[in-house]
């Protein structure tokens, strides 16, 4: 069973009933208000609403996104800043309520994580930042064990999990469990964040940018490192970049995104050899070759098309250098190329 999309296929499916499928996203929306949260503000927004006078003040982060992920492999979330990948992360893990659609782990429905606890366990999130992400203050033992402080026996049964998963991720457990996660470096940060996503033996793992803020020399060995334990644990991992060579590195499938939609999805060796969307082709076209340190994306992202107010057509099409007239009047489907048995791209200039 290989990664697929499915974009309008799955609406009849109920709960358990998702054709074998690992992981899967199922017509995945989320947007956020502009609105600051707090009572009044809460209040008067929903005049407005009333009113009719929503138009334009939210952010639509993930739009109507549909994906499964086989077991054990890794699906690549691609696209510059701000494509919706952290919150389709997030919405996997259950880190952010759905507005819309559903996410199933082996057939189970995935709550938000406040509303659950027995299942936390099973889908883990490293986030972007282990610098901001881990508390500076507590331990290396403190933080690597919290998620299984309540679930696991005993302090010193813990502890010895702590040993083994600060092991697997390459720290050596005596001379770092009692140092604070501050006094570590970008590198060991991380490890430290991997191994605490470990410890509570999930099956998904939700990599958000894992080597983005490390050192470029060890960037390698963190992924050879993920990619060892995903052997050896049979890990599943949806993996979230903005770099064409980590996905090729990393990746089974490759599903590129562009203001919160799906535009274009395949393997690493026929999307990035043959990129087909024009967002795809102008992200690898700015990408920085290997070994070079120029910002990813610069080209693209110089005028980042508003996600607040979007066009009606194609949401590329104010930036696409192959735009028809047709592209600004209807949105185009996800839809299989004829090429690749896999491949699926959301464009006019491959359909209808
Ligand atoms: N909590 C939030 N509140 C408001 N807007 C948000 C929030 N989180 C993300 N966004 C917006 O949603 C869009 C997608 O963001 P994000 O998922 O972080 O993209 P990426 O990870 O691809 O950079 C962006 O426009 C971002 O500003
Ligand atoms: S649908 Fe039209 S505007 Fe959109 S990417 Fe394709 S050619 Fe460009
Ligand atoms: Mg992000």
């Amino acid at each position: 069973m290989t990664a697929e999309l499915k974009e309008s296929t799955l609406a009849g499916l109920e709960e358990g009933d998702t054709g074998g499928a690992f992981l899967e996203a199922r017509h995945v929306t989320k947007r956020f208000s502009l609105h600051k949260r707090g009572f009044w503000t809460r209040l008067f927004s929903r005049r407005k609403a009333a009113n009719g006078d929503q138009k334009g003040r939210f952010v639509s982060a993930v739009d109507d996104v549909s994906l499964t992920v086989s077991r054990a492999e890794t699906l690549v979330l691609l696209g510059e800043s701000g494509s919706g990948k952290t919150t389709l992360g997030r919405l996997m893990v259950g880190l952010e309520r759905l507005d819309m659609g559903k996410i199933f782990l082996e057939g189970k429905k995935v709550g938000y994580v406040r509303d659950r606890s027995s299942e936390r366990g099973r889908l883990q999130m490293v986030f972007q930042d282990p610098g901001s992400s881990l508390d500076p203050y507590l331990s290396v033992a403190d933080c690597v064990r919290e998620p299984i402080s309540k679930s696991h026996g005993s302090k010193s049964e813990a502890n010895s999990k702590v040993r083994e998963c600060l092991g697997l991720v390459g720290l050596d457990a005596n001379t770092v469990m009692s140092r604070r996660t501050s006094e570590l470096s970008g590198g060991q940060k991380q490890r430290v964040a991997i191994a605490r996503a470990i410890i509570s033996e999930p099956q998904v793992i939700i990599l958000d940018e894992p080597t983005s803020s490390i050192d470029v020399s060890i960037q390698a060995q963190v992924l050879n490192l993920l990619i060892d334990l995903q052997k050896m644990k049979d890990l599943t991992y949806v993996l979230i970049t903005h770099d064409p060579n980590v996905a090729r590195f990393m990746g089974d499938y490759i599903a590129v995104m562009h203001l919160g939609k799906i535009v274009e999805y395949g393997t690493p060796e026929g999307l990035l050899a043959k990129p087909k969307h024009p967002y795809t082709q102008a992200l690898l076209a700015s990408a920085p070759k290997l070994g070079e340190l120029l910002p990813a994306f610069a080209a693209v992202s110089a005028d980042p098309q508003s996600v607040i107010v979007l066009p009606k057509g194609c949401r590329y099409e104010p930036r696409c250098p192959f735009a028809m007239s047709k592209c600004k009047e209807r949105e185009p489907r996800l839809s299989p190329t004829s090429e690749e048995p896999t491949s699926q791209v959301s464009c006019f200039l491959y359909q209808e």
